[in-house]
């Protein structure tokens, strides 16, 4: 099939370069041009596992090309639609990238097309938009949310958990099926708002029960109870399942923070108050204060203290750093007179303006731990967690505080080696293991 893909970020490029691989002809729009160029000469402008590979061996082939804009006659082809969708001040989506490409396409439609939204838009966009731009044209509408996760894009492409498909017809969701030929997942067909539903739904209960198991390590820590224990033992019951249950920082990124908030706000604007996302939101903003208070509690204050902070993305496996607790942490170590130096293995430039302008940036674990009086660990890398801790320990400064804050570092080991240890609702050294 003839596929026109719409943005060529975290999603819309692994989107293009995987359909193109599956046998797809496919034609990528990016409008930032500074990408684009890259795009052309087949550089890959994020860090994606596998994403460099097929990205160049699709353009090599002829199967992929990357055009500025929407061609001016569009007929018989399948737009996906994968653009920005990001929070506007009150929480709602700013949906003026959706606008701009849906105005286009009204303009350009001249026979049969099919536009899938990948982009995640709030229950009620789609029914919006097919009124607004696309009565009495030729144009089929589905909304098919995305749940690749960052990391691990390319394999969650050809390996989702489900497809959804919201249209209102039956033969617009058969030709919307072939989009995904090899892929045998379970397919949920329902109506556009429900589609829209489902993204959103899933996003806020992943991110209750990032707050939820944060909640209960804090309370672990007031009654000497190990959060990991805690966790190992809810999670094997297959009602609740072992995923999202590791208490830290919070969580980030670019989908679950504005997914959480633009839910809050449209139940709000149709007039329900939903008090649990609610309290995820806050328990989210506040965990991020206790990874301070607990650095500022170990080093007896902040003010003038030497912290080096592991990680700035969100999670590993990616180099985006959008709502990052890293970066939420390092303002406010740095207003706290903190001389914070930074260390990440591929996200230092694209988090560089969003930060603190006193921080340093260092590639280098053992360089950026130097003189450190404290290390915070935010973002779980696997070079972080086996890194050569000895010699951090011995580049560093007194107290060799260590604040774990996605409880993944050996406690027992770096105990040993004579760290002051702190994760997030996680005892020293723990009783409990897991007996087969
Ligand atoms: N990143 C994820 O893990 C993920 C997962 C599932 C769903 N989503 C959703 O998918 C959508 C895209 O997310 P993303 O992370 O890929 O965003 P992104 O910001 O990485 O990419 C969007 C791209 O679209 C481009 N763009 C914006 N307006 C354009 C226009 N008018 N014409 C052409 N290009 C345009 C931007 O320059 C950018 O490169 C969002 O709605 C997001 O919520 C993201």
């Amino acid at each position: 099939m003839n596929v026109i893909v719409v943005g060529a970020g975290y999603v819309g490029l692994v989107a293009s370069c995987c359909m193109a691989q599956d046998g797809h002809q496919v034609t990528c729009i990016e409008n930032n041009r500074e990408k684009l160029d890259m795009l052309k000469k087949g550089i890959c402008p994020i860090y994606e596992k596998g994403l460099q590979d097929i990205l160049m061996d699709s353009l090599v082939k002829g199967w992929l090309s990357f055009k500025a804009e929407l061609p001016d006659v569009l007929q018989g082809d399948i737009i996906i639609v994968a653009v920005s969708t990001p929070s506007s001040p009150s929480g709602a989506t700013d949906l003026s990238s959706i606008h701009e490409v849906m105005a286009r396409l009204s303009e350009t439609v001249q026979g049969p097309v099919v536009v899938v939204m990948k982009s995640t838009v709030p229950p009620g966009t789609g029914r919006m938009l097919k009124a607004n731009y696309f009565v009495g044209k030729p144009v089929s509408y589905v909304s098919s949310p995305e749940f690749l996760r960052e990391g691990q894009a390319v394999f969650d492409w050809y390996n989702p958990s489900r497809i959804v498909i919201g249209t209102e017809d039956a033969a617009t969701a058969s030709l919307a099926r072939r989009l995904y030929p090899d892929i045998d997942v379970p397919v949920v067909i329902t109506d556009i708002s429900s589609a829209e539903m489902i993204k959103y739904a899933s996003n806020a209960f992943l991110a209750t029960k990032i707050s939820f198991v944060n909640e209960v390590a804090n309370f672990c820590e007031l009654i000497d109870a190990d959060i990991d224990d805690v966790a190992l033992g809810m999670g094997l019951d297959g009602r609740i399942g072992p995923h999202f249950l590791k208490a830290g920082a919070g969580y980030g990124g670019s989908c679950f923070p504005k997914d959480a908030r633009a839910l809050d706000y449209y139940c709000m604007n149709t007039g329900y108050d939903f008090q649990l996302i609610k309290s995820c939101i806050e328990v989210n903003t506040q965990q991020r204060l206790l990874i301070v208070q607990k650095l500022r509690r170990m080093l007896g204050g902040i003010d003038g203290k030497k912290i080096t902070l592991l990680g700035l993305a969100f999670k590993p496996g990616t180099d985006d750093v959008r709502e990052s607790p890293a970066i939420g942490i390092a303002h406010l170590l740095s207003k706290e007179g903190a001389r914070l130096t930074v260390c990440d293995p591929v996200a230092l430039d694209k988090a560089g303006s969003q930060l603190p302008d006193n921080i340093v940036l260092n590639h280098d674990i053992i360089a950026a731990s130097r003189g450190a009086q404290a290390i915070c660990l935010l973002t779980e890398w696997p070079q972080f967690i086996h890194a050569d801790w000895k010699s951090i320990r011995d580049y560093m400064s007194a107290p060799y505080v260590v604040v774990d804050g996605r409880n993944s570092l050996d406690r027992q080991k770096l105990d040993l080696l004579g760290f002051m240890y702190c994760g997030v609702g996680r005892k020293l050294s723990s009783p409990v293991s897991l007996c087969q």
